[in-house]
């Protein structure tokens, strides 16, 4: 059985501090969120576990997705995102999602966020599954690093403290109440208690669990993890998504090469130079990831492929400046010119549609507990999120928590000692080869297509580890590892229990959707015996 906690401590012997607000993570939902609250008035701290740019946000490509150009509108932006979400959105979410939007992008412009322009407005793309040319970049295809780059200098602005190296460990909850969270100074190797009034997740997602990931290191599942543990309900963790077209050259990093570049005319092209996307889907190359990962995986299978190729050589190298020069930059590294050589591609983990599952004001199952971005579940990606949608729902909904917590007036209440002294010394325990052998069973069988019999065997390693709830973490390193193996078990479940194929989540033995399993699986910690704990 899950316990509340991943290491042994009594918060009588630790120092301790009281602020308004904690933001648990540093890309788009969290910064946002801080700045807002702090904007206020408020005493907020922002903890992030590397440094205050290693997030998802800093590498994302595309854009953010908004109905402003003429012939578009929130409606079409709404269609797009339940049709990609393949039956399983929040019609209100989304809702929300699409109308707040465009206001919220506004304010990122205010702030000063540099999007590329044309002379009529904002130079607006298309991606897969979006009808309209309705996403917002910056930097050719850096958006994700401009929009960290305003946010990290508006929190300067506010002197919000960002506290670099900072690892959230577990949060106090007492009576389903979160007072604040126990967090692990790296640098001195020390335990602090932090006690808020609220604490915002702003985590981000699980990548790591898959040995290639377009995530950064740090996306290992911490905030579903020790949410989970804390009793908040998680929900839609089957669905991961995988980009179809991420750098696949042998001692190469895992680098993504943005669906934008399909947008601009990118081809597929197999191991024989065929443009294979229009036998798989009538958008050929703009069809849903779903649909081109599998598509991706079935020609590399039938031709022996460990790749496929991405071809944008109709594109000149000038345009290709202008328009990717990160993409363009790094395939030049690795001794690809892009103007002339095809690029070589394969799919890779990249975006968790599940999370903690929050309500339309970022509010989690427990009191004080909020959760926003890819760590959260409001339900507007449900199954398979629309390109470029997730930029957008860190900034929708932090604004919503914001507004929320400002909105309400009780006194902050400090809440009880907290102790764990139950958990055994796991000395000599080999995380690095636990992490590895993790990732190997995920990428065997939670990878784009699912087989019965694999899942059933992840299963079986899952339950082997569980001893693992009962050991006390000594590292960080060993922090993260207690992290995947439960959300990764998590995550098995859920696939296992879902026995139909719907957006990213496929199954060779269900291989369609169900409409008995139009519903979403949510998963709650059972209360244990916890005589220590509160
Ligand atoms: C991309 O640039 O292809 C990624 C954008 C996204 O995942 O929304």
């Amino acid at each position: 059985m899950t316990g509340l906690y991943i290491v042994n401590f009594d918060t009588r012997q630790l120092p301790q501090q009281t602020i308004d607000y904690l933001v648990i993570g540093s890309g788009i939902a969290g910064l946002y969120t801080a700045y807002l609250l702090a904007r206020a008035g408020r005493k907020v701290v922002v903890t992030t576990k590397k440094m205050v740019e290693n997030t998802s946000t800093e590498r994302a490509q595309g854009g953010i997705a908004a109905a402003i150009g003429a012939n578009d509108s929130p409606l079409l932006h709404l269609q797009d995102t339940l049709r990609a979400g393949a039956g399983l959105c929040d019609p209100e979410s989304v809702r929300i999602l699409v109308t707040e939007g465009p206001e919220r992008v506004r304010d990122l412009v205010e702030m000063g966020t540099r999007f590329a322009r044309t002379k009529n407005g904002f130079a607006l793309v298309r991606e897969g599954a979006h009808r309209k040319r309705r996403i917002l970049y910056a930097g050719g295809d850096a958006t994700g690093a401009e929009i960290q780059r305003i946010l990290c200098h508006q929190v300067a602005t506010q002197k919000i403290p960002v506290l670099e190296n900072h690892f959230v460990v577990d949060l106090l909850v007492h009576q389903n109440k979160c007072y604040g969270a126990l967090v692990l100074d790296e640098t001195t190797g020390c335990l602090a208690v932090f006690r808020s009034r609220a604490v915002v997740l702003a985590t981000g997602g699980a990548g790591q669990l898959f040995g290639q990931t377009t995530n950064p290191p740090v996306a290992t599942g911490d905030g579903i993890a020790f949410a989970y543990r804390a009793g908040a309900e998680v929900c839609d963790l089957e669905f991961i998504q995988f980009h179809p077209t991420v750098l696949a050259l042998p001692g190469a990093p895992t680098f993504l090469i943005s669906e934008a570049v399909r947008g601009e005319g990118g081809i597929l092209r197999n191991r024989a130079g065929e443009a294979f996307m229009s036998r798989y889907h009538p958008d050929a190359e703009l069809a849903p990831r779903d649909v081109v990962t599998r598509a991706i995986l079935a020609e590399m299978k039938a031709t022996g492929a460990t790749n496929v190729f991405l071809d944008v050589t109709h594109m000149t190298g000038a345009e290709l400046q202008r328009r990717f020069p990160t993409i363009a930059q790094t395939c030049a590294d690795q001794g690809l010119d892009i103007a002339r050589d095809w690029i070589p591609v394969a799919p890779a983990a990249h975006y968790l549609m599940g999370g903690v599952r929050t309500n339309v004001y970022g509010e989690t199952a427990v009191e004080g507990l909020y959760a926003c971005g890819e760590v959260a579940c409001v339900g507007v990606h449900g199954a398979n999120r629309l390109a470029s949608n997730s930029l957008l729902d860190g900034l929708v909904f932090g604004g919503r928590i914001a507004e929320r917590l400002l909105a309400r007036t009780e006194k902050a209440d400090a809440g009880p000692e907290f102790r764990c002294s139950t958990l055994r010394d796991a000395a000599g325990t080999d995380y690095a080869g636990l992490r590895v052998a993790l990732q190997k069973r995920m990428d065997a069988h939670l990878g784009p297509i699912r087989e019965p019999a694999g899942l059933e065997e992840a299963l079986r390693f899952f339950e082997d580890h569980e001893y693992l709830q009962q050991c006390t973490a000594t590292d960080t390193g060993a922090m993260e590892v207690h992290n995947l193996f439960l959300v990764g078990s998590l995550v098995t479940e859920a696939a296992l229990a879902r026995r139909e194929s719907r957006g990213g989540h496929y199954r060779t033995d269900y291989p369609a959707p169900r409409e008995s399993w139009r519903r979403r699986l949510i998963y709650q910690r059972v209360p244990g015996d916890e005589r220590d704990s509160g």
